[in-house]
C-alpha cells in the first residue's frame, strides 16, 4: 500500500495542482501516491490554471492532465497526510474532521519550512504577474523537506 499525500487549496486550480506535481516528482511512484483537491467546488473538472501549467512546464513538470475535484470527508480516511496551503483552507478542512486522528493528518504546508508560524502560500489567482513563480519556489522548498521526511519515515 503506497503512502498517500493530499495537497489542498481553495480552487484546486492554482496552488495545490503545483504542490501535487512538485511533490510527486520528488518521490518514488511505487511507494507514494500524491493527489490534490479544493475546498471549493467552482472549478471541479477543470484543468489547472494556464499560469500554473506554464510555471510547472518551465521546471519540466507536466501538470496539464490534472482535473480539479472537491475535498470530501472520506479523504481523511484515504490519505495519510493532508497539506493545506493557507489558514483558511486549514479551517475549512478541520471543520470536516470527525475525530482527532483526522485532525492530526492536516498540516499547513509552509510549517515544513517555518515551523509553527502558519505562513500562507498566497493565492496567486488575482495576484501579481510573477505570483505563480513565487508560489512555485515556496512549494518546491517545502516539498524538498516533505519528501526528505517521508522517505526517511517510510522506507
Ligand atoms: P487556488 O486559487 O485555491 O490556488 O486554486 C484559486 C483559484 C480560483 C478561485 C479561488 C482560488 N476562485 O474562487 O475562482
Amino acid at each position: 500500500m503506497p503512502v498517500k499525500i493530499l495537497m489542498v487549496c481553495l480552487g484546486n486550480i492554482c496552488r495545490s495542482p503545483l504542490a501535487e506535481g512538485i511533490l510527486a516528482s520528488k518521490l518514488p511512484k511505487d511507494k507514494f501516491f500524491v493527489d490534490s483537491a479544493g475546498t471549493g467546488s467552482w472549478h471541479v473538472g477543470h484543468q489547472p490554471d494556464s499560469r500554473s501549467i506554464a510555471v510547472a512546464k518551465k521546471y519540466q513538470l507536466d501538470i496539464s492532465s490534472q482535473r480539479a475535484r472537491q475535498f470530501k470527508p472520506e479523504d481523511f480516511d484515504t490519505f495519510d497526510y493532508i497539506y493545506v496551503m493557507d489558514k483558511s483552507n486549514y479551517r475549512d478542512v478541520i471543520h470536516l474532521a470527525k475525530n482527532e486522528n483526522h485532525k492530526t493528518k492536516v498540516q499547513i504546508i509552509l510549517n515544513e519550512l517555518y515551523p509553527n508560524e502558519n505562513v500562507d502560500v498566497p493565492d496567486p489567482y488575482y495576484g501579481i504577474a510573477n505570483g505563480f513563480e513565487i508560489v512555485y519556489q515556496m512549494l518546491d522548498e517545502a516539498c524538498n523537506n516533505i519528501a526528505a521526511k517521508l522517505k526517511a519515515t517510510h522506507h
